[in-house]
């Protein structure tokens, strides 16, 4: 990671989706640092950056250029999961949670600044993601054998 990183990750679990998972441009970070060993012996090891909580990111306003919001989607996954250990959990107040990480991702974005967000809607329908922000999305598409998977493209609004 450079000084001068213009992509926050702060969600960034294990960086599957990054063709480079060492990007220098990106700063990566998540709420927890931890290695599992997965029951076919892989290693998946969460190793932010920084640690740092969505919610109150530590960061001043208008400070990156892309923000990579992959939040937890589940809000129920066996205890000893393999989906737990990749994915993380919703807490029981996922709402509000969602609604500050928002609200911090576009702060922490430079007017014009483009937010990435993903969500499986397994479990939580997208449209219920969608309302706990009142910026708008450019466009997206679905992904996955079920298109469960919905990855959507914002710019933050510019002030006037
Ligand atoms: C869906 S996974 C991210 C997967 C990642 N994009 C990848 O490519 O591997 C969600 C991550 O959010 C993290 N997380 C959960 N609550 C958080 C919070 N309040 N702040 C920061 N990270 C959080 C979890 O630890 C988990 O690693």
């Amino acid at each position: 990671m450079s000084a001068a990183a213009k992509i926050l990750d702060p969600c960034c679990g294990s960086r599957m989706f990054w063709f480079d998972k060492d990007d220098q441009r990106a700063l990566f970070g998540d709420i927890r640092d931890e290695k599992h060993v997965l029951c076919d012996g892989r290693v998946l090891k969460v190793e932010p950056n920084v640690i740092m909580d969505f919610r109150s990111l530590p960061f001043e306003a208008d400070t990156f250029r892309m923000v990579v919001f992959d939040p937890p989607h589940l809000t129920r996954a066996g205890v000893d999961s393999w989906m737990r250990a990749k994915y993380g959990m919703l807490t029981s107040d996922w709402r509000e949670d969602l609604r500050q990480g928002f609200a911090e991702c576009f702060r922490v974005l430079e007017p014009e600044g483009i937010l990435i967000f993903k969500w499986n809607e397994t479990q939580v329908l997208v449209s219920e993601l969608l309302a706990l922000t009142d910026q708008k999305p450019l466009f997206g598409h679905k992904s996955g054998k079920r298109e469960k998977t919905h990855w959507f493209t914002f710019m933050k609004r510019a002030a006037k």
